[in-house]
């Protein structure tokens, strides 16, 4: 080409070129901007959805009253302890003055673990909070004055029995404490959970190997299905003289009461329930009613 052609002939090439590549850039924009519409359109995020609020958590009737029992006795003078669930036979039953053959050992009434303790001893599942008597008694030194609340087992399973229960235990040894002391504790510690002087309570006479006299405490529903049925609540006594030998202490000069209660009726009789496993069973519609 001569030099005049040259220079139309590449000022035409450069202007084909610029608008080759803006078309190709213009496409190219254009196509990323459907790819961006297509992924919003698919990953759409409905803002006005209300959102998932987290389930407000409540105080499981058993725990209120659990926390109810130590606010009472802590208000008059009751140190608050705790023990093992997993017992030595020793605790469980020997040194609360089972004799060897008493049927409250036998296998139907308790969960034995597959082990034993340093000293050789049969490990079970604590039947009754009572052992944490002995545990307790024998680490302090009168006026003992005690509570002990937790779990219990045993293999029981109806509307008013669970294989796995809470119980309160209460000791008070001194010099001179007595039976009278065991009915005024106990009357006003129930007055005072249940917030009515009028309650309907009995005194029954009863046994258990580590008490003498022994009694079975029963109060009747005031409310709900069971009103007016009679409820039993708790064990009590005076603590036996072999007993309180186990404590380390003499029985000559100590002297005192005991009592062991169920966690489950206590409830049970304070909201008017009338079945005890409902509070296992895990029902939120049962358990929203309480918190
Ligand atoms: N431990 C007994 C039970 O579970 C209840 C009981 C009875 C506890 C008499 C006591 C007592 O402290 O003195 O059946």
């Amino acid at each position: 080409m001569s030099v005049e052609e040259r220079k139309a002939a590449g000022a035409a090439f450069n202007s084909a070129k610029e608008r080759i590549e803006s078309a190709l850039e213009h496409r190219r924009a254009e196509l990323a901007l459907s790819k961006l519409e297509a992924r919003l359109a698919e990953e759409a995020l409905d803002v006005t959805l209300p959102g998932r609020g987290r389930g407000r958590g409540g105080v499981h009737p058993i725990s209120r009253t659990w926390q109810r029992i130590e606010e009472i006795f802590g208000s008059i003078g009751f140190d608050v302890a705790d023990g093992p669930e997993i017992e030595t036979d020793w605790y469980n039953f020997t040194a609360l003055n089972n004799p060897e053959n008493h049927p409250a050992r036998s296998m139907q009434d308790t969960f034995y673990v597959d082990m034993q303790d340093s000293g050789g001893l049969p490990l079970l599942l604590r039947t009754h909070t009572s052992p944490m008597q002995v545990r307790y008694a024998r680490m302090h030194k009168p006026p003992i004055k005690v509570i002990a609340t937790g779990r219990t087992y045993r293999v029981d399973s109806d509307a008013t029995h669970s294989p796995m229960f809470h119980q309160v235990e209460g000791l008070w040894i001194d010099e001179d404490i007595s039976f009278a002391d065991l009915k005024g504790v106990y009357v006003d510690f129930l007055r005072r959970f249940f917030e009515s002087d009028d309650l309907q309570v009995r005194f029954r006479p009863s046994y258990f190997p580590f008490t003498e006299p022994s009694a079975e405490i029963d109060l009747q529903f005031a409310s709900g299905p069971l009103k007016g049925r009679w409820l039993e609540l708790s064990g009590a006594g005076q603590v036996h003289p072999q007993v309180v030998r186990n404590f380390g202490l003499d029985p000559e000069r100590y002297i005192g009461f005991a009592f062991g209660s169920g966690l489950e009726r206590l409830t049970m009789l304070r909201y008017g329930i009338d079945d005890l496993r409902l509070f296992f069973d895990g029902d939120l519609r049962f358990l929203r009613q309480f918190s």
